[in-house]
């Protein structure tokens, strides 16, 4: 089967999106280009790509500067929902019809349709939103994991976190909420911030205060209300990070898990010392490989069940057609967009 996979592959360390080069095609735009799609082996899977994200991780990885890098060439996108077309005779798992996700990163989900290995993929049920399920596999995933895996919370415990409106951040709120836990979210101000405050109220989110506000001496008030959290996830780095700290209640937990400013978390000496805070890091990469993939699957359920309930959304999107890939790279990296980018096929 010849030229029917268009897939984005990324430059200068990257030329081709897979493994035969063909002809560059002279309607598609830079990056784009048409791939031989590869024979469907006994174990292998054809799936056909419906939507996938653009993460800030993503452009890290294209960058160079991700924990886990491709062998080049490579397609980027690391999530994603696919749906199965055909399957090789030993595939068990999966079924034609059926969605799926990437197991793990690197998969490159920015294409129109592919060939994978069984063991590549995991099936998610397709009675939830497209968008859901593109962008099932590693926010929620990571949001859930810090919630419960880090500080024994109880329903009433207050959490504190920056990039509230961050994809990770829209699931931190909807699943502490769902686990009667109290947010409180920290924003960069922005021309348009109440509405940006009434979204994030409307997914759960109990109180919303700006960096700037963070900082201000009636914080110590807003404390008598709400109880110090014990638990702050941290997606920014710098003297976000700083303040995250300084509002944790002694002997909290700060979970780092990514580093939007590029400045490093400095947490004061006294900080240490006196209320013994802990500073940790969460990759949920490093998650998967120290579980199964049941465990992996188990927890993508019990998400779906929270989207079932209602009880968890999509992140704020933008779909943008695989074709406009350009635009929607673009706006993916600018500053207060508030919504996540994610190419159709
Ligand atoms: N460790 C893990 O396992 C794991 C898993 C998932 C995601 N992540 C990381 O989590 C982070 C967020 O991912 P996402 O997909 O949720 O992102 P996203 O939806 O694209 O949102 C990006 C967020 O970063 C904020 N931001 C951007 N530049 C910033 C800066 N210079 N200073 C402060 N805030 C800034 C944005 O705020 P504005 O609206 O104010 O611009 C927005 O809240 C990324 O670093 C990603 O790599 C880590």
């Amino acid at each position: 089967m010849a030229f029917r996979g268009a897939g984005w592959g990324w430059s200068p360390r990257c030329a081709a999106a897979g493994p035969t080069q063909l002809s560059p095609n002279p309607r598609l735009p830079p990056g784009l280009k048409n791939l031989e799609l590869a024979a469907v082996g006994g174990s292998d899977v054809h799936v056909k790509m419906l939507a996938a994200p653009i993460n800030p991780s993503d452009i890290n990885m294209i960058q160079g500067n991700y924990g886990l890098l491709p062998q080049l060439p490579a397609v980027g996108g690391n999530e994603g929902v696919g749906q199965v077309v055909a399957v090789g005779s030993s595939v068990t798992g999966v079924k034609p019809g059926d969605w799926v996700i990437p197991a793990n990163p690197g998969l490159g989900t920015w294409r129109t349709e592919a060939v994978f290995g069984e063991e590549e993929l995991i099936t998610v049920p397709s009675d939830i939103p497209l968008q859901c399920a593109a962008t099932l596999g590693v926010n929620p995933c990571t949001a859930y994991r810090m919630l419960v895996d880090f500080e024994r919370l109880q329903p009433g415990d207050s959490v504190i976190q920056n990039a509230s409106n961050s994809g990770v951040g829209q699931a931190v709120i909807q699943i502490a909420a769902a686990l009667g836990l109290r947010t409180i979210n920290v924003l960069r101000d922005r021309p348009d911030l109440q509405k940006l405050t009434d979204r994030l109220k409307n997914l759960g989110a109990d109180h919303i205060v700006t960096e700037e506000g963070l900082r201000k001496p009636e914080m110590k008030s807003f404390f008598k209300d709400v109880p110090q959290p014990r638990l702050a996830l941290n997606c920014v780095g710098g003297k976000s990070s700083t303040e995250l700290l300084r509002h944790l209640a002694p002997g909290g937990t700060m979970v780092t898990y990514g580093g939007m400013a590029k400045q490093p978390v400095i947490a004061s000496a006294s900080q240490l010392i006196f209320k013994d805070l802990k500073l940790r890091g969460f990759w949920l990469s490093q998650w998967k490989k120290d579980h199964s993939p049941d465990q992996f699957k188990e927890l993508i359920l019990t998400l779906c069940d929270l989207i079932r309930r209602g009880q968890l959304t999509a992140p704020a999107c933008s779909e943008v057609p695989l074709q406009d890939y350009l635009r929607a790279l673009e706006a993916s990296t600018q500053p207060f967009v508030s919504s996540k980018q994610i190419l159709t096929m």
